[in-house]
Order: C-alpha cells, then structure tokens, then sequence
C-alpha cells in the first residue's frame, strides 16, 4: 500500500464509519459496527500495519497522525450515537410506565344475587321483623318427620301425590328427598318448648318432569307459630301484613276451606294479584287471585307427635312455594333459566344497595 493509497483508504474508512454509526437502530448494532470499522482486522487496522512499510519518517509520522485522527473522529461519532440510543431507551422505558389519564377505567365484575335469595331474603326479612327466627332443615329426610308425624300415614294419598323422591342409603330404608318444607315443624316441636315462632325457607324435591313452570326441585317457605290461645285470626292477620309487607300495601287476601293432613281447620291462601290488581291477567288466568299457600291451624295429632299437650297449646302453619313469585317479580318467562347459571341472565340481577 503506497501512502496515497493509505490516504484515500483511512478516508473512505471515516466516511464507512460515521454512516454505520448513524445507521444503528441499536446498542449491538452499533457495536458490531464498531468492530468491524475500528476492530484489528479492519482495513483501518491493516493501513495501520502497513505504516512500518513507509520508509519516509516525516511520511511516516504525517500519516500517523492522519489514522490517529481518524479514529478519534470515529470514536466521538460512535459515543454520540450511543448517547442518542441510551436516551432513546430510557424514553421508552419512561412512557411504558406513564399513567394515561384519558383511558376509560377498568370496570370491577360486581357479583349478584340470584333471583331465589333475593326473594328469599325479602320474605325471611319480614317474619324477623315479625319477631320469627329463622331455621333451616335438612333435605334428606326420613319419612317420619316428612309424612307420618305430619299426620301422612303410609297409605295415605298425599303421599303419592307429592311424587316423592327416595333416597337409597343401605340400612336407612325410609329416607327421601322432603317433598315439603313442614317436616321442619316437627323436628322444631321437638327441640323446642312453645312459644315457637319460626320460618323455614329452603329446597324441596318432587320427582316431576322438566318445563317452562316446572321443576322436580323448587323453594318453599314454611310458617309456625305455637302457643297458648293461638287462633284462626292470628293466622288470618300474620298473612295479611306478610303479603301486604311483600307484595303492596293493597294487596287483600283470601281464605278457602282446603285440606291438608296436618292443619285443621286448613285454608288454602289466595291473594290479589299484583300485576292487575285483581282486575284479571294473563299472570292470574284472569281471576284476580293468585294460589300462593296452603295453611291452618296445627292438627292436635301433630302436635301430639311432638310430645306437645294439644289442651293447652295451639298453633298455626302455613307454607309455599316462592320460585313463581320470584318469576313474577323478575318476568322470567321460563323456569329453566333461574337453574342455568348464565352469567348473562343472572348479572342482571345486581344488587344495588
Ligand atoms: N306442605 C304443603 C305442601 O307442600 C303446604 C302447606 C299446607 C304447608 C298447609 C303448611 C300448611 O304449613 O299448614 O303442599
């Protein structure tokens, strides 16, 4: 390599360089190009090298200092471009953690009660106040407490008439899904000494088929009150404000003769409906009333059952189902979708309050 040569080379080098430098989008870009400008085995490094081959010492030195200059160039050009790069990083580094204030807020998912509770609860809420206390029985049950000691003997058709679900535990041959919420009269009356005031809401089974009104597993809610000189018009009158409380202050009731085993007498509960007022609707099959309970006054065998001297005590019961009113009040057309569980159906029922 002949000086001018040597002269010509290290200036392309610089130019090479100071373009690779700019060029790099990156920390290791920049460094790769860094040693392939600068490195040993860079044509600058072989200019270098052939800087012995100059036997001229004033050529020698004036080329020496030419490279030298060069590479400091280069080295300047280098280190800027890793401050720009370094500055460029932090940025972005800086705004992935800045906080935008114009973006909408995450909504939290608020969970909601579904329809049975919050019927469920509403009616609880009413007889506490009322000064009842609130109990809950088992659902598996032995058909003592669910027939015989209600006055249900085995032949008896309401038994068959309840549809009623066996459960098959060997050694406990007489166990069954409750078909009703009363059994839990009798095992109050047998833990408790009167005066007995509870409420028992809870799930019944009846082996039925599956519709739109229908389900071999709904809600029930079972009333009892004994004491001394309980009477007819005590009932009369806990139902009326009950359904007043739950269903509007104009509702009115309606007491017919009905029969059930345990109650006598025993009075099947209507009460004006409160979609039309009893003007008649579709919801009431255009009668004006809606069959919401069975009730009465405890059977004197029952209470008997329950080791509770019929002379001197008296009492009330009544019970019924709430999943219609809970269709009702929400205008569920189909049974079906309170058993679902979709998410979609059931956040709309978000408690507010
Ligand atoms: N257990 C009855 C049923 O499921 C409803 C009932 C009727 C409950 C009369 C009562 C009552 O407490 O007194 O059909």
């Amino acid at each position: 390599m002949d000086p001018q040569e040597m002269r010509s080379q290290v200036e392309r080098q610089l130019e090479r360089g100071r373009q690779a430098f700019s060029d790099a989008a990156s920390i290791d870009e920049l460094e790769a190009a860094q040693s392939t400008i600068l490195g040993r085995k860079s044509p600058l490094g072989d200019v270098q090298r052939a800087l012995g081959t100059v036997d001229d010492v004033e050529e020698r030195k004036r080329l020496g200092r030419v490279v030298n200059e060069a590479r400091t160039a280069l080295a300047e050009a280098a280190a800027s471009r890793r401050a720009e790069l370094d500055a460029e990083a932090e940025d972005a580094l800086v705004s992935a953690d800045r906080v935008d204030l114009s973006l909408p807020g995450r909504r939290p998912r608020v969970g909601s009660l579904h329809p049975f509770p919050l019927i469920e609860y509403e009616i609880v809420d009413i007889f506490t106040r009322m000064g009842y206390r609130v109990v809950e029985g088992p659902e598996v049950e032995d058909s003592w407490h669910n027939f015989d000691a209600l006055n249900i003997p085995p032949d008896h058709p309401a038994r068959t008439s309840m549809d009623t679900t066996f459960v098959d535990v060997p050694g406990h041959p007489d166990l069954v899904l409750r078909t009703h919420t009363s059994p839990m009269q009798i095992r109050t009356l047998e833990s408790q000494e009167p005066p007995v005031h509870v409420v028992v809401p809870g799930r019944v089974y009846r082996n039925e088929e599956i519709t739109a009104r229908n389900m071999p597993v709904f809600h029930q809610v079972e009333g009892l009150v004994v004491d001394e000189g309980i009477t007819f018009a005590d009932l009369k009158g806990t139902l009326e404000t009950f359904f007043r409380e739950l269903l509007g202050e104009e509702r009115r009731i309606r007491l017919s003769p009905s029969f059930f085993p345990f109650v006598e007498p025993g009075a099947q509960v209507d009460v004006s409906c409160f979609v039309c007022d009893g003007a008649g609707c579709r919801t009431c099959s255009f009668s004006g009333w809606l069959e919401l309970m069975g009730s009465g006054m405890v059977h004197p065998v029952v209470l008997e059952n329950c080791g509770i001297d019929p002379e001197r005590y008296t009492g009330f019961a009544f019970g019924g189902g709430y999943d219609r009113l809970a269709m009702i009040r929400f205008g569920i057309p189909d049974i079906r979708l309170l058993w679902d569980s979709d998410v979609r159906f059931l956040e709309q029922f978000e408690v507010l309050s």
